[in-house]
């Protein structure tokens, strides 16, 4: 059997399938059983069976509770699901079991086999909404050549005519979905300038108002609230959404419904529906002039409806005629309606696109400009030759209807924000990017998608985890961002010499304030590990035995004042001792200049005792306050009475990180000194020691901390 391609309007309430036929270069929309081009997104799932189409409405439309509808809205919503059968289903999962039932019937309908499908989307659907729409057709068994906005699909179809450049606006009213693009169209070239939309705005936001019209009647006649009858409101449904598509032709009609033992009949007219309605109009106007306003931005000069060459309604909610009254009222001409179904135009350009993305290029056959134009001013045209055109894959340049950011930190560094690196309306395809220096394991990155600087406000795409950066150093990392071609959102990393890192995309079910608290939580967390990292701890061992009197202990005090003044006393915290046959701290853990120099001033010779019994680094080393850098300094002139204990000592003390100086003046024992410093004991003249010790305080900075202390 022949294997094609197809493009499908996978629409809210009704769906189309085309493909496009190489030999007669246009077209063919592909009937369903029913000999049908649209099949209504219903499904009905009932006893282990599923119906999709005319057969669901059906059900639909008698009550059956085990239908469902409008799921698209819901796409790509991990908090909604609907309940048939005591089942649960998300929406993509009905999207994906309605996809492979309604390919199953255009197949067997028109004997042929399918091979890849482009799938519309609305062009206002976000990231998580179009890999739902990805994911749903491969549950049904499609190969996805790609997503594509509804709206340039339309222009596709539409705009191709090679004749003169011109501005399209293509408002897109369907069942669920509103969306306006504007489009610059210049012979086979497509650049969508602006697009914007709302995708909870739709034909059954209007079917809504006359069924709560109808509810709100029987109550005051009946006092019985059909919301408590599920079979009875869905058949209120179907018929509320039948009166509403006779209001386009006729000016009156009746809805009956039957609920509860009592039989109510309601006379709705197309004025007063008009009346209701008017805000959800007036909603589509506003996103029009915004997506004015923006084109005038990017262009930097007036942009309106005096720009725009011609409007092509589409969806079938355009046919309510108060859609074309607006246009006229707003643009002053009347809206392109001639070889335009509203219905199928949106299948036809995907099904040309299917086809641009396994051969490249296409060659159409259309009206010729003439015609085209001709149609543009008056409405109607003369009958003119055919013309052919060769479309490349490459002549179609859309935009992101969403702009794309990330979670950072304002500048005042107490609040979180949404920082953009996408701008809304940018060309898919392009990457943009962000360059970090960073120094840890992983780089994470919150991606959000919206226009508000709050991130409150903004959709959450994912966290996106960087890793593979060299271990220990501090790594330039350029971060790039990209909404592919089919409008999803792909992030990668690099390191400035161009070695890619690896990305992996977790995708989150925190909330904002979640995912905030949590990010503050550990920026507390590292500010603290910092701080802890950051904090030295210096003990300052100073031998006041007898030999020391005069002038030793004189220039001791002069060269651990010079010693205190090389630091920066934020970070290094001092104890000073004093050790004899005992030790004695004239300060501890102490940050203060004036009362480090007091406590110095206060070291003086037999404090605590006359010899040197005592073991200073054995009875001390282990009053360190936390694992931070930890040094001892010691001073001595003299010749310990228990060195082995010593050196056990200052071997263990080494052995935990603790980094030892030893300094001799007089009498001192440098072999001894040797053996308990981490490097080379010294011994120096008296006149030297004030020179000694800044040597020391240097040394710390640079082998000890690795930066300068000061
Ligand atoms: N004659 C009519 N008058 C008013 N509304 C109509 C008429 N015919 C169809 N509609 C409405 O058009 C909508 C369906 O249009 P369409 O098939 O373009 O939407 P869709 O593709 O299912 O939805 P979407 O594009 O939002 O996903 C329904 O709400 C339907 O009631
Ligand atoms: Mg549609």
């Amino acid at each position: 059997m022949k294997k094609i391609n197809v493009g499908i309007d996978l629409g809210t309430t009704y769906s189309a399938v085309a493909t496009f036929s190489k030999e007669l270069g246009r077209v063919q929309v592909l009937k369903n059983s029913y000999g049908k081009d649209c099949t209504p997104s219903v499904i009905c799932i009932d006893n282990g069976s599923i119906m999709v189409g005319e057969d669901a409405k059906n059900e639909q439309k008698s009550g059956n509770v085990n239908t469902a509808a409008f799921y698209k809205s819901m796409m790509g919503d991990s908090n909604w699901s609907a309940f048939i059968n005591g089942q649960e289903y998300s929406a993509e999962e009905l999207s994906g079991l309605y996809l492979a039932h309604l390919i199953q019937d255009i197949k067997s309908t028109n004997s042929i086999d399918i091979d890849g499908a482009v799938i519309t989307v609305p062009a206002y659907f976000n990231d998580k909404q179009r890999e739902a729409t990805i994911r749903a057709g491969q549950k049904a068994g499609l190969k996805v050549l790609k997503i594509i906005n509804e709206p340039t699909s339309a222009i596709i179809a539409y705009g191709l005519t090679g004749g003169k450049e011109k501005n399209v606006l293509v408002y897109d009213l369907g069942g669920g979905t509103f969306d306006v693009t504007v489009a610059n169209v210049n012979g086979t070239r497509i650049d969508v300038l602006a697009t914007n939309g709302n995708h909870q705005l739709g034909g059954k936001d209007w079917d809504e108002t006359l069924i709560n019209q109808v509810k709100e009647k029987f109550y005051s006649e009946f006092g019985v609230s059909i919301d408590d009858h599920e079979e009875d409101l869905k058949e209120l449904q179907v018929k509320c959404e039948e009166a509403k598509k006779l209001l386009s032709s006729v000016a009156s009609t009746i809805i009956t419904i039957q609920c509860d033992g009592y039989l109510g009949k309601y006379t709705v007219t197309r004025e007063d529906f008009n009346d209701q309605t008017y805000s959800l109009l007036y909603e589509t106007i506003l996103l029009i002039k915004s997506c004015f306003d923006e084109i005038s931005e990017a262009q930097n000069r007036p942009f309106g409806w005096n720009n725009i060459d011609e409007v092509v309604l589409v969806g079938g909610s355009t046919r309510m005629p108060q859609v074309k009254d607006m246009i006229i009222k707003e643009y002053g001409r009347p809206p392109i309606t001639k070889d335009i179904n509203v219905d199928t135009i949106v299948a036809t350009g995907a099904a040309m696109q299917a086809e641009l993305c396994v051969s490249n290029s296409i060659t159409l056959t259309v009206a010729s400009s003439a015609s085209a134009n001709s149609a543009k001013s008056s409405g109607t045209s003369m009958p003119t030759a055919p013309i052919t055109l060769t479309i490349h894959n490459s002549d179609i340049q859309d935009i992101t209807a969403h702009s794309l950011g990330m979670l950072a930190l304002a500048s005042d560094e107490k609040s979180y924000i949404n920082s953009i690196i996408i701008r809304k309306n940018s060309k898919v395809n392009e990457p943009f990017s962000r360059e970090y220096t960073f120094s840890g394991e992983k780089l994470q990155v919150y991606v959000l998608q919206g226009e508000a600087r709050d991130p409150y406000e903004c959709d959450i795409i994912g966290a996106y985890s960087i890793t593979g950066m060299p271990k220990d150093n501090k790594s330039k990392i350029k971060v790039n961002f990209l909404y592919n071609s089919n409008g999803v959102v792909e992030v990668n990393a690099c390191l400035d010499n161009g070695i890619v890192l690896s990305s992996t995309r977790e995708n989150t079910n925190e909330t904002m304030s979640e995912i905030i608290a949590r990010l503050e939580r550990e920026k507390k967390e590292a500010e603290e590990e910092a701080k802890r990292k950051s904090r030295i701890e210096i003990m300052l061992m100073i031998d006041t035995s007898g030999s020391m009197s005069g002038n030793r202990i004189r220039e001791a005090r002069r060269a651990a004042k010079d010693f205190v003044k090389e630091f920066d006393l934020n970070r290094v915290f001092i104890s000073v001792i004093s050790f004899a046959d005992r030790s004695q701290y004239k300060c501890k853990w102490e940050n203060d200049e004036r009362r480090l120099y007091h406590a110095i001033d206060d070291v003086d010779v037999n404090d605590v005792g006359y010899c040197n019994a005592e073991t200073p680094i054995n009875n001390n080393y282990k009053k360190f306050t936390r694992d931070c850098p930890r040094v001892i300094v010691v001073l001595t002139d003299g010749y310990w009475n228990d060195q082995s204990t010593e050196e056990t000592a200052a071997d263990r003390a080494k052995a935990d990180g603790i980094i030892i100086y030893g300094i001799g003046i007089g009498d001192a024992d440098e072999a001894f000194l040797s053996r308990i410093s981490s490097g080379k004991g010294k011994k120096v003249d008296l006149s030297q020691l004030s020179a000694t010790f800044k040597e020391v305080a240097s040394s710390i900075a640079t082998e000890v901390v690795g930066n300068s202390l000061k």
